[in-house]
């Protein structure tokens, strides 16, 4: 399997039969290595929560590409009335099995307000998280959360091949909780996300990798620059 980085929390997943794309930030994203025309085949685009740096570019890569939009229930309504044929919304707790692999929502300390631009916000039900089975590996994409301590649960409930963990503090976890999420989830790579996009998210990815590495032994951080593939 690969995983390609696309800058903030946007990650493609690429297996032997299968293409997908997680919180597809893109045109609003000045780290992004590419705009959504470059997506031509995708399985599914998959959405943590309704805020713009997530949402991003899914409705012109649902639309364009024709592939599933995966998200909650009260997004993947958004995004059914907003023009993408193909939804399927799930919930936390829930599992399915795709074409293309296995998803399960997981819960996310955080908001999933749709903005609507003048300060409001349209209800988009719970922030979430993805475990993700795909050619028998199991990635896990925190989405934008805070610690906690159900990561445990995750982390016992199988063997994750990569945690992508946000590290930007402020709004998610910062550098030294993701250190703790990872204590939890015992992941062989750990991928940090969500940093320095803009100013008030800056941090040192090597060093929390370095203490990642310390405290963690068994889980390899990799810092991936925009357009870098990893291959699990
Ligand atoms: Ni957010
Ligand atoms: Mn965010």
């Amino acid at each position: 399997m690969k995983i390609i980085f696309h800058g903030h929390s946007c990650f493609e997943i690429v297996g032997r039969n299968s293409r997908i794309l997680i919180d597809p930030f893109l045109q609003g994203n000045p780290t992004a290595d590419v705009k959504p025309d470059y997506f031509k085949e995708l399985d599914a685009v998959l959405v943590s929560h309704g805020h713009d740096d997530h949402t991003g570019d899914y409705l012109e890569i649902a639309k364009a590409t024709g592939c599933t939009f995966i998200s909650n229930f009260e997004l993947s309504n958004f995004a059914q009335k907003s023009g993408v044929r193909k939804t399927h919304a799930m919930h936390i707790g829930g599992k399915h099995e795709f074409d293309f692999g296995t998803v399960k929502l997981t819960p996310a300390w955080h908001g999933s307000g749709i903005p609507r631009g003048d300060g409001t916000f349209l209800y988009g039900g719970l922030a979430c998280g993805f475990l993700i089975m795909i050619d028998g590996l199991w990635i896990y994409h925190a989405g934008d959360t805070g610690l906690f301590g159900d990561m445990q649960l995750i982390g016992n409930s199988c063997k994750i091949e990569a945690a992508m963990l946000p590290i930007g503090d402020n709004f998610v976890m910062g550098p030294d909780d993701a250190v703790l999420a990872a204590q939890m989830l015992q992941a062989k790579y750990v991928i940090p996300m969500h940093y320095n996009t803009f100013p008030m998210i800056r941090q040192d990815a090597d060093s929390f990798v370095a203490k990642l590495e310390k405290k963690v032994p068994l889980s390899k951080g990799i810092v991936m620059k925009p357009g870098q593939v990893v291959e699990a």
